[in-house]
């Protein structure tokens, strides 16, 4: 059965690109106008059907499950002030939806943050979401398109799906670029969302070897057996265990497919596209 309802979110980072707002509020909760910034990425794996949700964590971001946890006090205190629609707000978490957590340990790269959740999701086949990126929640639709249409994919298909976006030259650096063959080197943006066979990824090339203009932007959907994979992928020159890599591996042995993305991301993990979003979500919550 290729249904998913298992998500990883990958929490455990120090947010140095945040710094100081990261030091003592984990970047995943920095406002984006009315809610914290996971908030959004949460909903998002909702709309597309997830039902277990597991946050790979430090013992530093406490404060990130907190913000899932019932406070009862809080809701006692609320409740008894009359504050009914306040209380009830905060418990927006539907009753089937899960999340857990399970720490990282060291810090030893994206791959590694994936397979530190291996005991809580191994079997199921899952989807992962960078809690950096938050894809406009306010033009596109959450419940149809990019991970709810990825997730769709992978039921009809078996192929694990890698959701792209084309970006500009000087910033092709910054992200995974997938290979797609000669042909589909420079991609126009997607008005709709669409699969396309991938025969590799490449891990922050130079934009002069980038193989097309097409970026990973944070939102995966994995069988299974890219655990075993990951097992098995050495770290990079910097001692990291990358998520690219082992899903340029596991493209040897099985199909993968990249879904190309509609509608804008915001990258909440650097300060000035933060603040694009920041003004962005504020303007459409006023
Ligand atoms: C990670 C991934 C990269 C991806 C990017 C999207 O990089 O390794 O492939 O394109 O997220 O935001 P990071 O931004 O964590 O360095």
């Amino acid at each position: 059965m290729k249904k998913v309802t298992h998500a990883v979110i990958p929490v455990a980072g120090f947010g140095s690109r945040m710094l100081p707002l990261s030091k003592s509020i984990p970047k995943e909760l920095l406002p984006l106008g009315r809610l914290p910034v996971i908030h959004y990425v949460i909903e998002e794996a909702i709309a597309a059907g997830i039902k277990h949700i597991v946050l790979v964590t430090h013992p530093q971001k406490q404060a990130i499950e907190n913000y899932f946890d019932i406070n009862v006090e809080l809701d006692t205190a609320l409740r008894e002030s009359g504050k009914i629609s306040l209380a009830d707000n905060l418990q927006w978490l539907p009753d089937d939806v899960k999340i857990s957590s399970i720490r990282q340990g060291k810090r030893l790269g994206l791959g590694h943050a994936v397979g530190a959740a291996r005991p809580i999701i191994d079997g199921h086949h899952f989807a992962v979401l960078l809690p950096d990126v938050v894809i406009d929640p306010f033009k596109t639709n959450y419940a149809k398109q990019n991970l709810a249409y990825m997730t769709q994919q992978f039921l009809e298909t078996g192929h694990s799906q890698i959701l792209v976006d084309p970006v500009a030259e000087e910033d092709i650096h910054k992200y995974g670029v997938a290979e797609l063959g000669e042909e589909t080197k420079i991609y126009a943006k997607s008005q709709t969302n669409a699969s396309l066979p991938v025969t590799g990824f490449v891990e922050k090339p130079d934009a002069k070897e980038a193989p097309s203009n097409l970026a990973v932007v944070g939102r995966y959907v994995f069988d299974c057996q890219i655990l075993d994979y990951l097992d098995r992928t050495a770290p990079d020159k910097k001692g990291e265990i990358q998520l690219t890599d082992a899903i340029d591996a596991l493209i040897q042995s099985a199909p993968v497919d990249v879904a190309t993305m509609i509608g804008n991301s915001f990258d909440a993990g650097n300060m000035s596209t933060y603040l694009e979003a920041f003004n962005y979500f504020s303007e459409q919550q006023l």
